[in-house]
């Protein structure tokens, strides 16, 4: 199928994945949550905004992609539409990929970030998953910041739960530095304290926003609302022994009381041999073999968290064009039970044509049987 013969009205919802450090698998992630959606029939396109390092093609096992983001950026064609490859065997899959060893984009200047941002509202797509750099550029940052949903993909281990904090510690001073801009006084005022030792060290968001609204009573509500409007879901991803989800709990809790974030818990992706196999073999490990552990636990977050999300238009509050998802919107987001899910061989609960059941068991807080 082309997406170009198949616009959609509606602007696409979009997920960007990042992590403040390399390799933890936000790519392999990406890759096969696009396959995932597609294997449920919802029309999706994954684009590779790792610019710089970009290896979806090979996770995809595309060698070389027909069009790569060097075509837009050379001004060859006008919008990201015209650069999506139709995925060889999933039909409602489309991929951008990023040119490799291209450091452009990663120097363009804010105003072209806030294009790229708009370019990706105008795919032609229910979905759209971004998967982005590692480390926390400005464009990482706004792209991050700009999703209708913030995945943070991290590992088990101390040093990527403590990238994944300043990452998202990164998204936020970045998020209230732009809500501040305008507010000279309140920016000396900031930029005084962050400054002193004991703020990087020991400020929470919640006293430096209590400190302003002293003052300034209308900034402080405005950086609360920016705050609030962050809308993260966290992965923890190479986990080999359950009780490591616990790490996620106390992860939040410091994100909540330090920056006063609030965190959604996706999901674990266990550890396994079958996602390295698939890198080798050029297949989203979705794909693959759907019934393998890792694929389980990405279907089961895809279906029970990111599916049903009510809030999935927040781009649409962030550019203030205050246009709210209806109820409607959200029942045309439920899973359809069908002979096209992965699991339908296998599910207890499988009713052609309604509802997934699962879905709406996971909303009664029903978290699956093992
Ligand atoms: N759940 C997992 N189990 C085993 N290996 C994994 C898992 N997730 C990722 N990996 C391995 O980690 C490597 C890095 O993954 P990648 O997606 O490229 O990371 P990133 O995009 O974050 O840099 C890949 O080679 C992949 O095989
Ligand atoms: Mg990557």
């Amino acid at each position: 199928m082309n997406f170009m013969d198949n616009q959609s009205q509606d602007m696409p919802a979009i997920i960007a994945i990042g992590s403040g450090k390399g390799g933890v698998g936000k790519s392999v992630i990406a890759a096969s949550m696009g396959v995932g959606f597609a294997m449920l029939k919802r029309k999706t396109v994954v684009v590779d905004a790792d610019f710089g390092g970009s290896n979806l093609h090979q996770i995809i096992g595309i060698p070389k992609p027909a069009y790569t983001y060097r075509d837009f950026q050379s001004g060859q064609v006008n919008t990201l539409n015209d650069i999506i490859v139709d995925h060889h065997q999933f039909d409602n899959l489309g991929l951008i990929f990023g040119a490799a060893g291209s450091y452009g984009m990663a120097n363009e200047k804010y105003f072209n970030r806030q294009k790229f941002i708009k370019q990706l509202k105008n795919i032609h797509a229910e979905f759209v998953v971004v998967d982005l750099g590692a480390g926390s550029s400005f464009q990482v940052l706004d792209l991050f910041s700009a999703a209708d949903l913030g995945i943070v993909v991290m590992n088990p281990e101390p040093l990527s739960l403590s990238e994944s904090f300043n990452f998202v510690k990164q998204v936020v001073i970045r998020n209230l530095s732009n809500t501040i801009r305008k507010f000279t006084e309140v920016q000396t005022y900031v930029q005084d304290h962050a400054k002193t030792e004991t703020f990087r060290s020991n400020t929470r968001v919640f006293d430096l926003l209590g400190q302003i609204a002293e003052k300034h009573q209308d900034v402080a509500d405005q950086m609360k609302t920016c705050l609030d409007m962050l809308q993260i879901g966290l992965i923890l991803n190479r986990v080999t022994a359950d009780e490591q989800a616990v790490e996620v709990e106390a992860f939040q809790k410091a994100l909540r009381e330090l920056l006063s974030v609030d965190t959604e818990f996706l999901g674990i992706i266990h550890d396994n041999k079958i996602v390295p196999d698939a890198v080798l073999d050029g297949i989203p490990f979705i794909a693959k073999d759907s019934k393998a552990v890792p694929s389980r636990d990405l279907a089961n977050l895809i279906i029970m968290k990111v599916l049903h999300r009510k809030h999935f238009h927040a781009f649409w509050d962030k550019m203030s064009l205050k246009k709210r998802i209806g109820e409607e919107d959200f029942q045309r987001k439920k899973v359809i039970c069908s002979v096209n899910c992965m699991y339908w061989d296998e599910c207890k609960y499988r009713q052609g044509g309604y509802p997934c059941k699962l879905q709406y068991m996971a909303e009664m807080g029903f978290q699956g049987e093992e």
